[in-house]
């Protein structure tokens, strides 16, 4: 079973509190939602494995440390995913970005697929999925189904808010991921929105309502 863990470090419910303000514009929730992915993201690098280099410092000959492998590939779900990339990215500037693009029918709130690109040598890299909002938790176990068949080394699911209906739903999908979130909310209401949330993060992070 994966673990579930709620990343609430005083910076991170401080931003998230001006993150959910209805009066909050797009420029800020952007650059909040990006610098809580970046808080997030050290959380969720936290067991990356390391190997033992020598190196030379101005003093002497130092054994330390750096991360080992093909590291990371980042997945953000299009739209409100592409709000984490900036901020993920700027820990770990080497990472492989792929993209998959998924909405939610407003009728069913069933996801639909429409893009998928990832990363050729995804199989070597360990795969971080980015959505800020995991609500009934269809988009996200879609998407993490989809980069299964490519066989990474393994997955995790970083979000900002979750339903108590989404997790509960991407654990028992998906028990061998580990999932991240900021903060679990109260419920779901009857057009699937996360209470109290944030409103509809796309169309915060676009302006496009
Ligand atoms: C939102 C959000 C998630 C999804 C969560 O995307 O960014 O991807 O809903 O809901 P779920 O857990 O019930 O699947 P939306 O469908 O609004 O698309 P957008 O990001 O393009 O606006
Ligand atoms: N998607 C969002 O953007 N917000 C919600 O509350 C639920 C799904």
């Amino acid at each position: 079973m994966g673990n579930v863990t709620i990343t609430n470090h005083p910076l991170i419910q401080h931003k998230l509190t001006l993150l959910r303000d209805k009066n909050t514009g797009s420029k800020e929730f952007r650059a909040l939602v990006s610098e809580i992915a970046t808080l997030m993201c050290y959380e969720a690098t936290r067991d990356l494995t390391l190997k033992e280099v020598e190196i030379e410092t101005p003093v002497a000959l130092a054994k330390t440390k750096v991360i080992s492998g093909k590291k990371l590939a980042f997945v953000p779900i299009l739209r409100a995913g592409l709000g984490m990339v900036d901020g993920v990215l700027a820990l770990v500037p080497s990472a492989r970005v792929g993209h998959i693009g998924l909405y939610r029918d407003p009728e069913t709130l069933q996801p639909v697929e429409y893009y998928c690109k990832l990363p050729a040598d995804i199989e070597e890299r360990e795969v971080i999925v980015l959505d800020p909002m995991l609500a009934t938790g269809g988009s996200a176990i879609d998407a993490i189904s989809q980069i299964k068949k490519r066989n990474p080394k393994s997955i995790k699911f970083m979000g900002i808010i979750a339903a108590p209906e989404g997790l509960q739903a991407l654990t028992k999908a998906h028990p061998d991921i580990d999932v991240f979130c900021a903060a679990l909310d109260e419920k779901l209401n009857d057009h699937g929105y996360i209470v109290p949330g944030l409103g509809d993060a796309g169309d915060r992070i676009f302006g496009t309502k």
